[in-house]
């Protein structure tokens, strides 16, 4: 989603700067972008529609200017077009005071009639504008009142940054939109910025914004208030570990196949942590009436897998639903039931509402996340980190296979047989090392070469490889723009197979369990279709044109068999010349409903 980036301190290029951190928010993905600086006593902007990536410098003399105060913005956009109108900063009718915004306005039609009423004039379609013009119309000469007054006639959810011409602060707000202040290394220099990777090349040092709370960033400091009762709300200072190679590309072409490789690496480190949460959330578990495991797009097929994992594994019934959907089963919920959210940003907008509707119902919430320093994290009770490193391509891959080894150690420990999933996923995660290497990838990728102009293709799973077989259609789908669906084996006769036509592909999953023996049929339905058979499993049949071994994982096949698929995703990619690291009209963390 929209990318936040603020700068206020002696550094004396606070435009380049704020473009600088820009870039590095682009993996969350955006259409347009901006900045907007103070200069003496005047605010300048230079606004332009799409990428960042190929831009080294601002275009305006704002490159040059002398400035230690900027905010910058990508836009993904939601209201309105994309157009260099629409995009952030966004000016107050009298040119004074600069906004740049993440999240939906959700009243912000009624505040554009009361507003116009009194003369504003809107030269945008976005919900932003209205902010700017109401902090005009609160100012009386005090920034500070006006921006709390303007902001506490908000609804929906929003991060905010607002600068005024004849002031030298940022005033920020958040509700339901991540914003961190980033503490300098020298005295009163502060960052800010809707994602850590914003300001990191600066600092690891980090402040967060509440819901509800404001942060008045200045020359002599900064400081926090609770909006309504304008209370002073002290900040703790928390050293981030975190550093910048992790977050680059290396020697890799894109983020995708750097995190897609260092699942070589990655597995293990989820399983390699404190066992005391693990079995705090098992028992958890264990003692709830009804549990649901939710999440969106691939956290939301991981929580779907979790649900048959536990169902193998622990015998334990648990529900799943998409976070969006959530709310319609409120009605069963008290105080007693037991939300398990999974997401690897820890702030998409649809979990995090899920967490209010169950918080109001007395749920406890248990989160697995990859972004410790998350919403979700600081709103759980329980969170169990998945340790996967920064994940920036927009397609989700080394995130996914972390969640689910920990919902795999999770479904052993509520079995009480934590030490045998502890051995097991060792073990894959050795394998994974080794599947991992140049030949597989060639092997992947002549498969991608071979099939890179067919219009649609299918994927079929069983069981446990239900939910892969539905995270690798939207894996296909987000990043070769190929037609890929996900389908359960059996469902195939009952309609889809009308689609399968000569030389269709057709992804089988087939693992060693038993379910084998059904999805080979399902496969074999296909191919007498004239469809052209990919198969993924431990071993090969004679129904697999195309064959893709995997090790034999048993109750991990899910975890290995999810990893070829993100390869194919990619070389796809590659090969049909799209970008995998920010495939179009999709964002990385997605914070609007
Ligand atoms: C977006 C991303 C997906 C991700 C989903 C949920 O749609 O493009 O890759 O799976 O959001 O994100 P989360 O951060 O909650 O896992």
């Amino acid at each position: 989603m929209c990318g936040i980036f603020g700068y206020l301190g002696p550094r004396n290029d606070a435009a380049h700067m704020a473009l600088l951190g820009l870039k590095n928010l682009e993996y969350r993905g955006y259409d347009s972008w901006g900045v907007a600086c103070k200069t003496d006593h005047h605010l300048e902007i230079e606004k332009h529609i799409g990428k960042i990536s190929e831009v080294t410098n601002l275009k305006t003399e704002l490159e040059q200017a002398d400035t230690h105060l900027a905010i910058g913005h990508s836009r993904w956009a939601t209201h309105g077009g994309v157009t260099e109108n629409n995009a952030h900063p966004h000016l107050s009718q009298n040119g004074k005071i600069a906004i740049v915004h993440n999240g939906i306005i959700e009243n912000y039609l009624e505040l554009r009639e009361e507003l116009s009423a009194k003369g504003f004039k809107f030269v945008s379609e976005t919900d932003t504008e209205t902010i700017g013009h109401l902090i005009e119309f609160y100012y009386q000469g005090n920034f500070e009142q006006a921006f709390a007054k303007a902001i506490q006639r908000l609804q929906g959810r929003y991060a905010v940054l607002a600068i005024h011409k004849d002031h030298n602060l940022i005033l920020a707000a958040r509700k339901g939109s991540p914003l961190i202040v980033g503490v300098g290394s020298t005295e009163n220099e502060f960052f800010i910025g809707s994602d850590v990777p914003a300001f990191l090349q600066y600092t690891n040092r980090v402040m967060y914004l509440d819901d509800d709370q404001m942060v008045i960033i200045g020359e002599n400091g900064a400081y926090f208030l609770e909006i309504s009762t304008k209370q002073v709300v002290e900040k703790r200072i928390i050293t981030l570990d975190l550093d910048l190679e992790s977050a680059e590309k290396g020697s890799f072409p894109h983020f995708m196949i750097k995190e897609i490789m260092e699942q070589k690496e990655t597995i293990q480190r989820a399983i390699n942590q404190d066992t005391k949460t693990i079995e705090i959330l098992a028992e958890a578990i264990r003692k709830a009436h009804g549990t649901f495991f939710i999440g969106c797009g691939t956290a939301g097929k991981v929580a779907l897998a979790g649900s048959y994992l536990f169902s193998r594994i622990a015998k334990k019934h648990v529900n799943f639903t998409f976070g969006s959907e959530f709310a319609s089963y409120q009605d069963f919920l008290n105080e007693k039931a037991l939300l398990v959210c999974i997401s690897q940003s820890g702030e998409t907008a649809d979990t995090l509402e899920a967490i209010e509707v169950a918080k109001k119902k007395g749920v406890t919430v248990a989160s697995i996340v990859n972004v410790e320093s998350s919403t979700m994290a600081r709103t759980s009770d329980i969170v169990l980190p998945i340790k996967a490193g920064p994940e920036k391509a927009v397609a989700s891959t080394k995130a996914t296979t972390s969640q689910l080894a920990i919902l795999t150690l999770l479904a052993y420990a509520t079995a009480n047989r934590l030490k045998e999933g502890q051995y097991l996923l060792v073990s894959t995660a050795g394998e994974i090392n080794d599947m991992l290497n140049p030949r597989y990838e060639d092997h992947i990728r002549k498969l991608a070469d071979q099939i890179k102009e067919v219009e649609s293709m299918y994927i079929i799973g069983k069981g446990l490889n239900y939910a892969i077989a539905l995270e690798a259609a939207i894996k296909l789908q987000e990043v070769s723009y190929i037609h890929a669906e996900g389908f359960a084996g059996g469902e195939l006769k009952h309609g889809p197979i009308a689609l399968i036509s000569q030389g269709t592909p057709c992804i089988a999953i087939v693992a060693n369990d038993e379910t084998k023996a059904d999805i080979l049929g399902n496969a074999m339905e296909v191919k007498a279709r004239g469809g052209y058979i990919i198969g993924i499993s431990p071993d090969n049949s004679e129904i697999f044109d195309y064959w893709i071994k995997v090790p034999d994982g048993g109750n991990t096949s899910p975890i290995v068999n999810i990893i070829p698929i993100q390869i194919l995703a990619y070389h796809l990619a590659i090969v049909r010349k799209n970008n995998p690291d920010m495939p179009r009209n999709l964002a990385k963390s997605v914070t609007v409903k």
